[in-house]
């Protein structure tokens, strides 16, 4: 082949006349612009920055135009005496009625400083740079800024993406997004094929720990509150009707998740429509709330054998429903059986014993697939993610991804393309314990969180009144 293509080259190649240099050489004619033109440019420019400014551009020409007149009818006394009245009209209503003050005008103004000094300012070259928009030369093909509004957290940037694009060319370039424009975060959220909105946080709102959270009166079981997502709205943990795995280094507050689960659902424990059965191998992290669970284990055979009565309960249930009754509804008769399992990973792959580690990993497998319509639910914690410790992940179709060890780790717990949206569990700081990245409902978007704290205190309060008696005793 190679041979050939060099004998067809040879055949094509002429030899040429050597052309004489004056004959190539080519002047492009220097045209000036005339002045009128670049000054129509620059005044079209600006007219239209004024008319884009998200502060609208009425008010902007109303101040202006009233100090004008103030000045022309007042002078400077009076121009100084209206601002001072103005400003301490701006005072009063900041210090009697701040949040309304800070929801119409300190965070309007805000947005129309950060749409102008950060997004505006930088959009080219950060989109050119992370690869979001092709050349300096070529504007029609840059995504425009439709509107920027702030939240008393975060800069909400509105974009039109460019015709032939798609929402995940940004959800795929979170990171560089969010460095460009100084966040620690980038969050997208797609409202159509060309239009979405970047989410750009400007202080984390979760750096303070959260105290235990009230105790609801009476749980919600598809939506318990367990902490508060990044936004500032509660984060809400659903139980029934799923299996949750709670994944996260060392350290990294897996207990502060389960123990928010678990004092959200106090009332129905009291009332015995919920029982938890808590397995904690390391004995460190459920046993202070023994008082309060329907059974408990923490010896690896008495663990399995809690597991497998669980299944036998959750078969026995089964049974009596079949043909009769499609969906659970807890009761004393039938409660709830929350099965709570600490370091997953201990009966699974650490456990020297392969019997032990066989059976405890057959029952979970049996719970996760089985249990969910007939009120059965697995939430467990686990450190490490990989298939090889875990292979059962997949069965829990609901997954917490606190601080992770690696990059690659973000995927395994949360599903494909989550890390490229934006949840970078591996980079949450260690100093942020019960930090998380979590799926909501109904949105493939990773939403950051953190779980609240409860104490050793809280628990001893919580569990102020005895459990009721096991399923299955
Ligand atoms: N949500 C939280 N808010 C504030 N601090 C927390 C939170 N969760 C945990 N902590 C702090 O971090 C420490 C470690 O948390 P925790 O024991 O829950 O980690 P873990 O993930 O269960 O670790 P391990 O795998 O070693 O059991 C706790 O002792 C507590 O001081
Ligand atoms: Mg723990």
């Amino acid at each position: 082949m190679l041979g050939n293509s060099k004998a067809g080259a040879s055949q094509v190649q002429r030899p040429t006349a050597p052309v004489p240099a004056q004959a190539v050489r080519f002047t492009t004619p220097v045209v000036e612009t005339p002045g009128i033109f670049i000054l129509t440019g620059w005044l079209w420019r600006f007219l239209r920055l004024l008319v884009l400014l998200p502060v609208q551009f009425p008010v902007s020409v109303a101040v202006v135009a009233v100090s004008i007149a103030a000045y022309v009818l007042t002078g400077w006394l009076g121009l100084a005496v209206m601002w001072t009245v103005v400003d301490l009209g701006l005072l009063v209503w900041w210090r009697r009625w701040p949040d309304s003050f800070k929801a119409r005008v300190a965070l309007r103004a805000l947005a129309a400083w950060r749409w102008l000094w950060v997004y505006r300012r930088h959009w080219q070259p950060v989109l050119v740079v992370s690869g979001l928009a092709e050349s300096y030369l070529e504007r029609q093909y840059l995504p425009q800024i439709r509107g920027v509004s702030c939240s008393a957290w975060a800069d909400r940037v509105r974009v039109r993406l460019v015709a032939g694009t798609a929402p995940a060319d940004f959800e795929n370039r979170v990171a560089e997004l969010a460095h460009g424009f100084g966040a620690p975060s980038c969050r997208v959220e797609v409202r159509g094929p060309r239009d979405v909105v970047l989410e750009f946080p400007r202080r984390d709102t979760l750096a303070d720990p959260i105290e235990a959270l009230p105790v609801p009166d009476e749980p919600d079981l598809s939506g318990l509150p367990v902490g508060r997502c990044e936004d500032g709205e509660p984060w809400y943990l659903r139980l029934h009707g799923t299996h949750v795995l709670t994944v996260g280094v060392t350290g990294a507050g897996k207990g502060s998740v389960l123990w928010s689960a678990i004092r959200a659902m106090t009332a129905a424990i009291h009332a015995g429509t919920v029982q938890v059965w808590a397995i904690d191998p390391k004995r460190m992290e459920l046993s202070f709330g023994r008082a309060l669970f329907a059974r408990y284990a923490d010896a690896a055979d008495e663990a399995v054998e809690l597991l497998e009565a669980a299944v036998a309960a959750m078969q026995e249930r089964a049974e009596r429903y079949a043909g009769r009754q499609r969906v659970h509804v807890p009761s004393t008769r039938d409660p709830f059986v929350v099965v709570v399992l600490d370091e997953v990973a201990f009966l699974t792959a650490y456990h020297p014993d392969r019997d032990i580690r066989r059976r405890a990993e057959n029952a979970i497998a049996t719970l996760t697939s089985q249990g969910r319509s007939v009120g059965f639910c697995v939430l467990a914690a686990l450190q490490d993610p990989r298939k090889e410790v875990l292979n059962l992940r997949n069965l829990f179709p609901d997954k917490i991804a606190l601080r992770l060890d690696e990059a690659s780790q973000v995927d395994m717990v949360l599903g494909e393309g989550a890390r490229d949206r934006g949840a970078n569990a591996h980079l949450i700081d260690p100093d942020l314990p019960g930090v998380a990245f979590v799926k909501l409902e109904g949105s493939p978007v990773p939403v950051r969180v953190r779980a609240a704290f409860v104490s050793d205190d809280d628990i001893d309060a919580m569990a102020g009144e005895p459990a009721v008696a096991g399923v299955g005793d």
